[in-house]
């Protein structure tokens, strides 16, 4: 046993860091050193307590992350100490109705490490070889931490089945938000989004994005006057809000599609004679597979989607109680990363963006 220092989750809105222990790792288990862990628009929900039912206190958070292989237990081949890594924080039952219909990614008993099981923000990480995804040597790991977020947007992007030409309204301009609006974008369509934060616009905008105010402009006449009255061919909700759920879909043409990627913790209101009246149809996008995270890996390594642009932060792991009481004050910030290691010079690094 080794002690090593973890971020704990003890109460609604209470983080503390204190020592942690690691064993060695057993069959089939890689012990990680993480290196830089985001904080996420969930961990952000957890730490407020709207997740208590799920999240067994006190737990260690985190599932946005990259970091390299520290030893490999039995059994485990092909990964060696110091390989630079990201993780698929998914452990399936491979038994229940929806892995057997092919759908692993949201088995009905899903273990989703960091939620349900113990998570990044710590300086050792054990868990399945199989969640492994290995990184080029060449991508910097505070970029690689984007890794997660970015299989998210490939997937959305892929469940909502855009072709190029397409137009493309994201309502939501968040992290996850932005990176679809890259990877839709990167697949050929013509994109908008339609963000709160004057900030997190600017941002966009420095990213070569279009980006709408939903306070300042009427998005559903700007959507009519941009697509000769057609409507935009998919809506993207990743705002989480009401209001959101509404701009998305009064912006879609005649059998457009709504993918939905934001988690709604409450009903909310649509209105289902639009669906209707134009043929409408719902998509829901949830996590991700092996697939995505490779093409995700690919993505940032290729500059495609340019990750260092969207890290606004990097705090040391000791800090990540302020770190997440500044995110949610609703700083000018985007993506925010936790140091782990503390040996990068990039955790004295002041705030950029
Ligand atoms: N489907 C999935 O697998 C998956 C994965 C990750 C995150 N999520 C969810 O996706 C959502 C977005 O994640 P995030 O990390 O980018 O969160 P975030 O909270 O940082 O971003 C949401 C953005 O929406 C903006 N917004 C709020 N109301 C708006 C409105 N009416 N119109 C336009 N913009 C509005 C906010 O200003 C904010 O920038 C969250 O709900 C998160 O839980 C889903
Ligand atoms: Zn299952």
């Amino acid at each position: 046993m080794a002690t090593t220092l973890a971020v704990l989750y003890t109460a609604a809105r209470t983080l503390t860091t204190g020592p942690a222990e690691t064993a060695p790792p057993g069959p089939g288990l890689v012990e990680l050193a993480p290196a830089y862990v985001g904080i996420c628009g969930t961990d952000l929900h957890i730490f407020h307590g709207d997740m208590d039912a799920r999240v067994k206190a006190p737990a260690v958070l985190g599932h946005e992350m990259s970091g390299r292989v520290v030893r490999t237990g039995p059994g485990v081949e092909g990964y060696a100490p110091g390989d630079p890594v990201t993780v698929m924080p998914l452990r399936w039952d491979d038994s229940c109705p929806a892995c057997r219909r092919g759908h692993r990614h949201i088995c009905q008993n899903l273990d989703f490490i960091g939620i349900d099981s113990p998570g990044a923000m710590q300086q050792r990480w054990t868990v399945p070889a199989a969640t492994l995804v290995r990184l080029p040597d060449s991508l910097p790991l505070d970029q690689a931490a984007l890794v997660e977020p970015t299989a998210v947007a490939v997937h959305d992007v892929g469940r909502a089945a855009i072709r190029s030409g397409e137009r493309v309204v994201v309502v939501g301009g968040g992290p996850v938000g932005t990176l679809i609006a890259l990877v839709a974008k990167a697949t050929g369509a013509d994109v908008r989004v339609v963000e709160l934060s004057a900030h997190r616009r600017r941002l966009a905008e420095q990213l070569g994005l279009t980006t709408w105010d939903p306070d300042a402009d009427d998005v559903a006449k700007l959507v009519q006057q941009w697509t000769d009255d057609a409507g935009a061919d998919v809506a993207f909700e990743v705002s989480g809000a009401e209001a959101g759920v509404a701009t998305a879909v009064d912006a879609l043409a005649v059998r457009g599609r709504l993918c939905l990627v934001a988690i709604h913790p409450r009903p909310r209101q649509v209105n289902l004679h639009r669906f209707f009246w134009r043929e409408l149809t719902l998509i829901g996008a949830r996590l991700y597979d092996r697939a995505d995270f490779e093409t995700a890996v690919r993505l940032i390594a290729d500059h495609v989607v340019p990750a260092e642009k969207l890290i606004s932060k990097i705090v040391p792991l000791n800090e990540t109680p302020s770190a997440f009481e500044a995110l949610e004050a609703g700083g000018d910030m985007m993506k925010v990363l936790i140091d782990c290691a503390g040996e990068s010079p990039e955790s004295a690094k002041a705030d950029v963006a």
